[in-house]
């Protein structure tokens, strides 16, 4: 994680947030993507979650070559061959499984990863939301 913020990191997980994104047939394999807002010290970070060999990943929606959002349209994020997340400024490629940088001019940067998982049918990230902007 290059981007030195604290998502889900020790803060939150002190508080032990975990927060409902979306329900769980929201997200397809390899499908679009579902975006949401995560609420940072008094403002918010656009962030998304994939559903990526059948189990939920999600990111800051940044990317590591300069920090803008990602996403060719609202929630498209994936190639054709669902495999890979690709900039759409540049052309950053990062793994969809884990969001490391696999070409292009993220330079060896990858995505800022939200601890994410599934329960009770829901998709929840280890942090607190804002409201959508
Ligand atoms: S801003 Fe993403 S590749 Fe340049």
């Amino acid at each position: 994680m290059s981007a030195g913020r604290d998502v889900g990191g020790a803060d939150d997980v002190a508080a032990g947030v975990w927060s409902r994104v979306c329900p769980s047939d929201a997200l397809a394999e390899r499908g679009d993507g579902v975006r949401f807002e995560v609420a940072h010290r008094g403002g918010s970070l656009p962030a998304f979650v994939l559903r990526i060999e059948d189990r939920p990943v999600a990111y800051l929606n940044q990317c590591a070559h300069v920090p803008v959002e990602l996403d060719w349209n609202p929630g498209r994020f994936l190639d054709d061959t669902g495999t890979v997340i690709v900039c759409a400024t540049h052309g950053a490629v990062y793994d969809a499984a884990d969001g490391a940088c696999v070409g292009g001019p993220c330079h060896g940067r990858g995505l800022q990863q939200v601890p994410c998982r599934e329960a009770d049918g829901w998709v929840e990230v280890r942090a607190p939301l804002a409201p959508p902007r």
